[in-house]
């Protein structure tokens, strides 16, 4: 299966995907059985902090069957090497580099690019991509920009992310150019209650 057929099947499997960021001392692990118990299957982990790379070993160890466990915030290639050594199920990018495309697309890894304007999703439409991360959706035009993409650009299927939330991503999942949603509420949630 190639790198798009595979975010495809990852993408029309899970319709929200948690955007996370955990620090020292929260429990990855936990954090992942409370996902599975609400019906979610997969997890984005951000590279946005030192304890990010830990925490993505801790999921992969005890890594439950049917459970994707994808990495956000890519930006480079030693990112893309590392998570490669770990065996991640895919990861996203908020850009759409040329360069780290192409990485991406050697990687064997599954993976979701970052795009926001229309010539961005021109330049991915030209490297063959299909599925592309719409972010920052709340800053891009959010549900009027996908509306209008989707006359434009009828065959590129969108994630959203950025300003989703528990009000109005069914909005989102309702378009039609729209496979899955991404956002952080789902963990804000959780660690406000715990
Ligand atoms: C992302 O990387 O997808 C965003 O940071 C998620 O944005 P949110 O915090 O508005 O959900």
């Amino acid at each position: 299966m190639d790198n798009q057929n595979k975010i495809g099947t990852i993408l029309s499997s899970s319709s929200v995907i948690p955007v996370v960021s955990f620090d020292k001392g929260d429990n990855p692990v936990e954090f992942v059985n409370f996902l599975i118990k609400q019906g979610i299957n997969c997890i984005e982990v951000t590279l946005r902090n030192d304890f990010a790379i830990e925490a993505i070993r801790l999921i992969k160890k005890s890594l439950p069957e049917n459970f994707y466990l994808g990495v956000g915030t890519v930006v480079n290639a030693s990112q893309v090497d590392e998570l490669k050594k770990i065996g991640v199920d895919f990861m996203v990018s908020p850009g759409s580099n040329l360069e780290l495309i192409k990485i991406m697309q050697q990687s064997g890894i599954a993976f979701l690019p970052g795009v926001s304007t229309p010539s961005e999703i021109i330049g991915a439409i030209q490297l063959g991509l299909t599925y592309l991360k719409f972010f920052p959706a709340n800053l891009f035009g959010g549900i009027n920009a996908l509306k209008t993409y989707s006359s434009v650009f009828p065959n590129i299927i969108f994630c959203p992310t950025g300003g989703i939330s528990q009000m109005n991503y069914i909005e989102f999942l309702d378009l039609p150019n729209v496979i899955s949603v991404g956002g952080t509420w789902i963990q804000k949630k959780y660690y406000k209650k715990n």
